[in-house]
């Protein structure tokens, strides 16, 4: 069990204090106290110290799950804020975290392989199969490294070099296309998907759910992602806190926006944000992936400047970037240049230019280091042959050198010599693992409730878009059934209202859900690999929303219809029929989740769509009389609740009603059985009252509580599926 630690909360806003691009440079040696400690220190009762604040809250120190950490302790959290000239928005620290929890990152040996797809059979056939062509592409090559507890390290290198493939295999995420051999541990320790629970990680794409507001998105993150015994007062002083830091204030109301259809935040904006989510929970372990594109150089070095300031309160951070400015790349503590998917160098910043230099590859004079090495290291076109040779003479030079200092330190470490170090992709690790979430059961529910409840609030649009489509359609069948007359020709028009509006509810909200999942589901897993909220939760939470709607829309097309119309006159009836029609709305939403949680893509969901509800429609007894249905589509007839809730909605209205009139001019029924009809005299036969209209059908009176029970069942059973083909997705993205 987690120990309870005490946390103290100091708030130190010194005027007089450099700002902090001026801040010396933050030292590689680990044994050396933080910057910001150091500054609490020798500030501690200074005339500059105006501010401090403390505050005591228990928390479950994420020791727990470090090999090696020596956990449990005192967390000590400070925040200071610089105050001067040249401070900027996110100039200031905050929160520093738990100072004795910190993570020495490294990784030995990792080479990353991605299968390659077969040429198609057409292909083969024509130009015949070739046997010698590799099926399998390597995209890192034994990279090795290490980062040091409370340093920063930059990854480099020229497009497509390997940065993120090696940032996601570190972080252990969106892995499931590629396989990964290697060993990556923590302060020593092997680890697997541990490292989950204990990193954050920026990816190099933003992903948000646009119609939320930036601070609805970090409160939904705060609720999720933090410590769950922080209470929800220090949750939200945390989210005001990032939003100040990152100069998200005065954006803090306006929504992320969706592109192309919602304007809203700018891209810098985003970016920022996508850091400030990452931010708020102090993580031990930062992975960033190119966190400064899209930002001005002013912001990217402010950004850096934060990631830095992080780094020296003990973090462990890893940033890949493009083209950073001299300024920016002398704030990094290391650096790791990759080229090819291997290592041309990692050291020291300062060591990178000596090191390439003894090479002959000397840095010109004011000439940014970070862009002449990674255009030495590019492979330019045209010139594919020399840049490959350059690239292989450089990471062999390096490997060498790396082969030396392993072996001197082996040489030390005489214990470590022969021992077979555990390859942290195997299966057996990976599945070795605690449950990730940060939040209960029920808290991750109401959370994404909340969320769902404000998204479906937002998109209003849709919601009227609904119920319009239910006002029409409702306007429309009352007014082609107006008054509808009970007679013979009745019987065939009531018949058809009836299966109008079962087969006009089902499309119109099967049409309605089909997208939900493809749309969010990039969203959803992402999220869900953060440890945020588990697959059954968000399920659950999303089809939950969702239900209002599809009990509003058949009130509004069965209110309208069914009054219009001139069906059943009587309110028990109506309410039975709205009743069915709202069971028949929500199984066919079933089906819906369904082809919404099987199809990769909107377009593929709406393709899909209604081929696949058209002979559920053909079984529902209106174009098949119910006993003349082929044996070897019966099953189908089965699973149509066409059928089910026109059968339920024809008993709901003829069920007990008495004589209907009947003359020469209105016979219709010469298959009717001669026990279930009168004669009109004319040798074809009337239908006499309600019961025989039921018959008529097909249908058995008896059959309503049946017929509810067996939508009730297909919606249940409709919605396990779609969950687990849902889970499947989310599995095999894990
Ligand atoms: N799942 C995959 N399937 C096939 N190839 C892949 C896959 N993932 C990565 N690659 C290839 O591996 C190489 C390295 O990709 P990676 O995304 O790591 O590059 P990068 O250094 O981050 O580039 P950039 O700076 O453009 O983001 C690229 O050539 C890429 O095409
Ligand atoms: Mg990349």
């Amino acid at each position: 069990m987690a120990d309870e630690v005490d946390l103290e909360m100091w708030t130190v806003v010194d005027v007089n204090a450099p700002p902090p691009e001026n801040n010396p440079p933050v030292n590689q040696d680990p044994s050396k106290e933080p910057a910001v400690e150091k500054t609490r220190m020798e500030d501690s009762g200074s005339p500059s110290l105006i501010e401090h604040e403390e505050s005591v809250e228990t928390f479950s120190p994420p020791s727990a799950v470090i090999p090696g950490a020596t956990g449990g302790s005192n967390g000590v959290v400070f925040n200071t804020k610089y105050e001067g000239p040249g401070t900027n928005v996110i100039a200031n620290v905050t929160s520093v975290g738990d100072l004795r929890e910190k993570v020495t990152l490294s990784w030995k040996n990792i080479n990353v392989f991605v299968p390659q797809p077969r040429p198609s059979i057409c292909k083969r056939l024509c130009c015949g199969d070739n046997d010698d062509e590799p099926r399998i592409k390597q995209i890192l090559f034994d990279v090795n490294g290490k980062i040091e507890a409370g340093s920063l390290l930059a990854v480099m290198g020229a497009s497509g070099a390997g940065k993120s493939t090696l940032m996601n295999v570190l972080a252990h995420r969106n892995i499931a296309q590629i396989q990964v051999t290697g060993t990556v541990e923590v302060n020593g320790h092997p680890i697997g998907l541990e490292i989950n629970s204990l990193s954050a990680y920026i990816q190099q794409e933003d992903l948000f759910i646009g119609s939320l507001t930036v601070k609805e998105h970090l409160t939904f993150q705060a609720l999720l992602r933090m410590d769950k015994h922080t209470p929800k007062k220090k949750r939200m002083e945390r989210v005001e806190e990032v939003m100040l830091e990152l100069g998200l204030k005065k954006c803090a109301d306006t929504v992320i926006g969706i592109p192309g259809r919602l304007r809203g935040i700018s891209g810098g904006e985003k970016k920022r944000l996508a850091f400030a989510s990452e931010v708020l929970t102090n993580p031990l372990v930062l992975f960033a992936d190119e966190p400064t594109s899209g930002l001005d150089s002013y912001m990217a070095q402010s950004l850096i400047g934060s990631l830095q300031r992080l780094a020296a309160s003990g973090r462990t951070i890893m940033c890949t970037i493009h083209q950073p400015s001299s300024e920016v790349y002398a704030m990094f503590d290391s650096v790791l240049f990759l080229a090819e998917g291997r290592t041309a160098y990692m050291g020291t910043t300062a060591e990178a230019v000596p090191h390439f230099e003894r090479l002959g590859y000397p840095c010109p004079m004011n000439y940014n280091p970070a862009d002449y090495f990674v255009q030495t290291l590019a492979i330019v076109p045209g010139e594919e042959e020399q840049c490959r040779d350059r690239v292989k003479e450089i990471c062999d030079v390096y490997s060498e050198l790396e082969a030396e200092r392993s072996k001197e330190e082996s040489g030390y470490k005489s214990g470590d010599r022969g021992i077979e170090r555990q390859d942290s992709f195997q299966a057996d690790v990976l599945f070795k693992k605690r449950s990730p979430y940060k939040a209960s059961w029920c808290r991750q529910l109401m959370a994404l409730l909340w969320r769902s409840w404000i998204v479906n609030k937002r998109d209003v649009i849709v919601f009227r878009i609904r119920v319009m489509q239910a006002v029409i359609t409702g306007l429309i069948a009352g007014l082609i059934y107006l008054q509808i007359p009970y007679d013979q020709d009745g019987i065939q028009n009531i018949s058809g209202v009836y299966f109008f509006l079962v087969t006009s509810a089902s499309f119109t909200s099967l049409q309605g859900v089909i997208f939900v999942f493809p749309v969010e589901l990039p969203v959803f897993l992402r999220e869900h690999k953060n440890g945020m909220y588990r697959t059954d939760v968000y399920y659950l939470a999303k089809t939950l929303a969702e239900i209002p709607v599809f009990l509003i829309s058949p009130l509004f097309l069965i209110t309208i219809a069914y009054w219009m119309i001139g069906l059943r006159n009587d309110f028990v009836h109506f309410l039975v029929c709205y009743g069915i029609m709202c069971l028949v709305t929500n199984v066919a939403v079933s089906f819906g989740y369904i082809i919404s949680t099987i199809a990769p893509t909107i377009t593929a969901a709406t393709s899909l769509g209604p081929p696949l509800m058209l002979p559920l429609l053909i079984f529902g007894g209106f174009f098949l009389k119910n006993t003349t249905v082929p044996v070897y589509f019966i099953w189908l007839k089965y699973i149509s609740w066409f059928m089910y809730g026109f059968e339920a909605l024809i008993i709901n209205q003829w069920k007990g009603y008495g004589s209907i009139p009947c003359t020469t001019e209105t016979t219709i029924a010469p298959t009717l059985s001669p026990a279930n009809s009168t004669s009109a005299g004319n040798g074809a036969f009337c239908i006499p009252n309600g019961d025989a209209a039921i018959a008529f059908q097909g249908f058995d009176a008896d059959n309503l509580l049946f017929d509810v029970y067996i939508m009730i069942a297909l919606m249940i059973g409709f919605r396990i599926i779609s969950f687990l083909f849902l889970l499947m997705r989310a599995y095999k993205e894990q």
